[in-house]
C-alpha cells in the first residue's frame, strides 16, 4: 500500500529524461533507510590486541596534516588494483589492496584456489581455514596489505545471481562460518581481510548507476536484513576482519557506501566494528554524505574526495573528527596486522613488466586438489556406478573436459573474463572460476581429460574422446562408461539467463542414448539444473564439480577412481524444474530511474522457500552421497550449565568488534554419534537444522545451526557435539532493537546422508525457561 503510493506521488512529479523512460523525482524515496549519525568512532576497546593497534594508529594520526590524512583515505592509480595514499614522512606506505577472493588475480607465480562456493561444499571449518591460511600467505609474500575477500554478499537470492559462486552459500549460517574461518586464515598470514559487499549486493542487473537512473535498490525490512544477510558478515567481523567493502547497490534507497544505518549503524555501533569501510570501485555517489555515514576510504581514485574532502572539514561539512576516525582505523587495521613491522616489498607486476620472480605458489597445490575433492558433490549413484573399477575402455565427450584453446586473451584472468564472456550460459572448455574481479590466473589448469588419461594409461586401458560435438559418434560398443562434461558459466556485471542450456543438455542425451553407463560432471558457478536428463535410465551417475580451482582433473580423479569417496554436500537447493524458484529465479529487470527490488520474501530463500511452499527439490540443500553408508544415533541435547537463557542479552556489557559478546556464548548443547558401517574409509558432513519457535510464516521450520565433515574408517564410530550459541536460538526484534531468544519449544533435526537421498533423521525438544 505504501508503496503504491509512493509510486503514485513519483507519477506526478515525472519528466522525460530522453531514454524514453520516465524519470522520477527522488524526493519520495529519501528517508526509508533510517538515519544513523554520527559515525561511531572506533575505540580499540574490543581486545588487548586492538587496543595496542589503536594506541599505535592514534600515537600516528595525532601527527598528521589535515592533508595527509585525505591523502590516506582516497585510491591512486598504481601497481594494484587498489592503491592508497602514502605519507613517507610518517613511514607509512601506500597500501596494497588486491583481488581475488580465489587468489591473487592478474598475476605470475600465484595459485588459483578453488572458488568459495567450492570451499562451502566441503563443510570443513578446517579446510576453509587452511585455505584462507594459504590464500593469505600469497598475497603477504606478494606485499599486498588488504585481501578483497572473502564474500558474503551476495548470498544468493537469486538463483540466476551472476556472482552467487565468488560467496560460500545461500544459507547465512554456512556461509558465515565460512566467511570466520577464511578471515581468521588470511588475517593470520598477516593481511587484512575484507569482507564484502555489504550489503544486499544480490544481483549484477543495473548494480551501478547507468543512463538509465541509479542503482537497483534493495529493499528489506529490519529483521531479514539480520536474520539473513547480516548474520554472515557476523561471524567475518567477530574474526577480527580489518575492513568491509560497502557494495554498489543501495539498501532501502539510499548507496550503501553512504548508507548510515549500514555503516555507522549495523557495522560501528551493532557490531563494534573496528576496521575500516572501503567503497567498491566507483562505488561512491558523494563526498559528504558518504563521509558522515562512515565511508572511510575510496577507491579507485579520489572520488568525492582528496581536496574536496579537506574543503568539506574546512568548512564544517565533516568534522576533523571524523576524518581522523577515519585514519586512525585504516592505520589501526594495519598495526593491527602487524605490517608496519617488516612486511615484504611490494611485488605486484602487470605482465609486460619484467621483474624478477616472485613464486608465491608455495605446496598449495596439494591443499587445492585436497578441497577440489572434498567440495565435489556426488547426486546420483545408480548400483554402484561410481566409483569406477579400472574400467579398461573410457570415452570422454564434452567441451568441458579439456582445456579451452586460447584462455589467455586476457593475460589476468584465465578465460579471458567478462570482456570476452559477456553473457555467456557455458564456458567453452574445463571450467575451473567464474569470470570478473573474482576470477584469477593460474599458474597451469590440470583438465578433467589429462588426469583421466593419466590414470587409464596407468591401468593399461583405452580412451576415446570428442570435445566438440552435440552429438558424439561412433558409439563405442566396447566402453565400459562414457564420462560427459559440461558447465555453467557465470560472472560478474551480468545475472544469468538460465541455469541450463540446450547444447549440453542435448549432448548429455544423446551420449546417454548411447552408453548404459553414462556418467555426467558438472562444473557450475552456482546452481545448475538438471531436469532435461537426470532421470534418463542410462545417466547412472552425477557428479556437481564445482568450481575446483587448478587441480582439477586431479581432485575429480580422486573421486571417479574411488582414492576418496565423496562428502561433498550441496550449498544450494537444486530444483526441478527452473520456474521451482519462482520470484527469485531471476533479478529484477526494471527500466526506471529508480528501480526498485524489494525482498518481501522475507527470511524464506532457497531451502526455506523450498520448505514452506511445500515444493519438492531435485536435491536439498545439504544433499550428498557418499560410497559409504552411516548410521546416526544417540541423539541428545542439554542447556549449557550456568548459561543465562535471559531473553535478551544484558544490556550492561559493552559491545565489541562481532557484536554484543554473550551473543557468542553457548546455552545448548546436542550431540549424536555416527558410525560408518560400509567397506571404505569416508567423512560425513553431519547437519544440524534448528525450527525456533514462533509462527511458520514468520520464522523458517528449519535452519541451519551446525555441521561438522567427520572422517570415518569402516566400522568406526565418532560422538559429534554441536554447540548451539545465543545468536543460533535468537530472533531479531526489531522492536528493542535485540536479538532476543523465544519461549518455547525448539525442534532440532539432525540430518544424514543416506545410499540414495537426504532425509531427516530424528528431532528432540530443546527447552529453555
Ligand atoms: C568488484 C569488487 C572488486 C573491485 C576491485 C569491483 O568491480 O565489485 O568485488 O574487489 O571491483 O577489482
Amino acid at each position: 500500500m505504501k508503496l503504491l503510493t509512493i509510486s503514485l506521488l513519483a507519477g506526478m512529479a515525472s519528466a522525460s529524461n530522453g531514454t524514453g523512460y520516465t524519470q522520477e523525482s527522488e524526493v519520495p524515496y529519501y528517508g526509508l533507510s533510517p538515519p544513523v549519525y554520527p559515525s561511531p568512532e572506533g575505540s580499540g576497546n574490543s581486545n588487548s590486541r586492538w587496543a595496542r593497534a589503536y594506541e599505535q594508529a592514534k600515537h600516528l594520526s595525532a601527527q598528521l596534516t589535515l592533508e595527509e590524512k585525505a591523502n590516506l583515505t582516497r585510491g591512486y592509480t598504481g601497481a594494484c588494483v587498489g592503491n592508497s595514499g602514502a605519507v613517507p614522512r610518517l613511514g607509512i606506505p601506500s597500501l596494497c589492496f588486491a583481488d581475488a577472493p580465489l587468489g591473487v588475480r592478474g598475476q605470475e607465480f600465484v595459485s588459483s584456489f578453488p572458488a568459495q562456493i567450492h570451499v562451502a561444499a566441503t563443510w570443513d571449518r578446517q579446510l576453509m581455514y587452511q585455505y584462507g591460511k594459504a590464500l593469505g600467505d600469497e598475497y603477504h609474500d606478494k606485499g599486498v596489505h588488504v585481501a578483497l575477500g572473502p564474500v558474503a554478499g551476495p548470498l544468493g537470492r537469486m538463483a540466476r545471481g551472476g556472482r552467487n559462486w565468488e560467496g560460500l552459500s545461500n544459507d547465512p549460517y554456512l556461509a558465515g562460518e565460512g566467511l570466520g574461518e577464511i578471515v581468521a586464515g588470511t588475517q593470520d598470514a598477516g593481511v587484512i581481510a575484507t569482507v564484502k559487499h555489504f550489503l544486499l549486493n544480490e544481483q549484477e542487473w543495473r548494480r551501478m548507476p547507468n543512463e538509465l537512473g541509479e542503482s537497483i535498490s534493495a529493499n528489506a525490512d529490519d529483521r531479514t536484513i539480520h536474520e539473513l544477510y547480516l548474520f554472515p558478515f557476523m561471524r567475518g567481523i567477530k574474526e577480527g576482519a580489518g575492513a568491509a567493502m560497502c557494495g554498489y547497490n543501495r539498501v532501502n534507497n539510499s548507496y550503501a557506501c553512504q548508507n548510515s544505518k549500514l555503516m555507522n549503524g549495523l557495522l560501528k555501533t551493532e557490531l563494534g566494528f573496528e576496521g575500516f569501510v572501503v567503497s567498491d570501485w566507483q562505488g561512491q555517489h558523494s563526498g559528504v554524505a558518504s563521509a558522515n555515514a562512515g565511508l572511510d576510504i575510496v577507491m579507485p581514485d579520489g572520488g568525492f574526495w582528496g581536496n574536496n574532502l579537506t574543503q568539506a572539514v574546512n568548512n564544517g561539512s565533516v568534522t576533523t573528527t571524523r576524518v581522523t576516525d577515519m585514519v586512525t582505523r585504516i592505520l589501526a587495521s594495519w598495526y593491527y596486522m602487524g605490517q608496519n613491522d617488516a612486511f615484504p616489498k611490494k611485488a605486484m607486476y602487470s605482465n609486460a613488466q619484467k621483474h624478477e620472480p616472485v613464486n608465491v605458489q608455495g605446496d598449495h597445490s596439494s591443499l587445492i586438489r585436497e578441497i577440489g575433492t572434498a567440495g565435489t558433490v556426488l547426486v546420483k549413484n545408480v548400483n554402484n556406478a561410481l566409483p569406477l573399477q579400472k574400467p579398461n575402455f573410457v570415452c570422454v565427450y564434452g567441451y568441458d573436459a579439456t582445456l579451452s584453446q586460447s584462455p589467455w586473451q586476457n593475460p589476468s584472468r584465465f578465460g579471458g573474463g567478462y570482456e570476452v564472456n559477456f553473457g555467456w550460459n557455458t564456458f567453452n572448455g574445463t571450467m575451473i572460476m567464474g569470470g570478473g574481479s573474482g576470477s584469477g590466473a593460474p599458474p597451469y589448469v590440470i583438465s578433467p581429460f589429462q588426469a583421466i588419461q593419466e590414470r587409464v594409461v596407468k591401468d593399461k586401458g583405452i580412451l576415446r574422446w570428442d570435445f566438440a560435438s552435440e552429438n558424439p559418434s561412433p558409439a563405442y560398443v566396447n566402453a565400459d562408461v562414457a564420462l560427459v562434461f559440461i558447465n555453467a558459466y557465470a560472472s560478474e556485471s551480468f545475472d544469468r539467463i538460465s541455469l541450463a542450456d540446450t547444447f549440453s543438455d542435448n549432448l548429455v542425451n544423446n551420449v546417454a542414448a548411447n552408453y548404459s553407463n553414462t556418467i555426467v560432471v558438472v562444473h557450475s558457478a552456482g546452481i545448475r539444473t538438471a531436469e532435461n536428463w537426470i532421470d534418463h535410465p542410462n545417466v547412472t551417475a552425477v557428479l556437481y564439480a564445482g568450481l575446483p580451482g587448478q587441480e582439477s582433473g586431479n581432485s575429480l580423479v580422486d573421486i571417479l577412481w574411488g582414492d576418496e569417496s565423496p562428502s561433498g554436500k550441496l550449498p544450494y537447493t537444486i530444483a526441478r524444474n527452473q520456474s521451482d524458484y519462482g520470484a527469485l529465479l531471476n533479478s529484477t529487470v526494471s527500466f526506471d530511474a529508480f528501480p526498485q527490488d524489494n525482498f518481501t520474501e522475507g527470511l524464506f530463500i532457497d531451502y526455506r522457500y523450498f520448505d514452506k511452499n511445500e515444493i519438492e527439490p531435485l536435491f536439498e540443500f545439504g544433499f550428498g552421497l557418499s560410497y559409504t553408508t552411516f548410521d546416526y544415533g544417540n541423539l541428545t541435547s542439554s542447556l549449557a550449565l550456568n548459561a543465562s537463557t535471559a531473553p535478551l542479552p544484558d544490556a550492561s556489557v559493552p559491545i565489541v568488534q562481532g557484536g554484543h559478546p554473550s551473543l557468542w556464548d553457548t546455552i545448548a548443547t546436542v550431540t549424536c554419534t555416527i558410525t560408518n558401517n560400509g567397506s571404505v574409509a569416508a567423512s560425513e558432513v553431519t547437519q544440524l537444522y534448528i525450527g525456533i519457535p514462533g509462527d511458520e510464516f514468520e520464522v523458517p521450520v528449519r535452519q541451519l545451526r551446525g555441521f561438522e565433515r567427520v572422517p570415518l574408517q569402516p566400522g568406526d564410530t565418532s560422538t559429534v557435539t554441536f554447540d548451539l550459541t545465543r545468536r543460533d536460538l535468537s530472533v531479531w526484534d526489531h522492536i528493542v532493537q535485540k536479538w532476543r531468544l523465544q519461549p518455547g519449544t525448539y525442534n532440532v533435526t539432525v540430518s544424514a546422508t543416506t545410499s540414495q537421498k537426504f532425509e531427516l533423521l530424528d528431532f528432540v525438544m530443546l527447552w529453555w525457561r
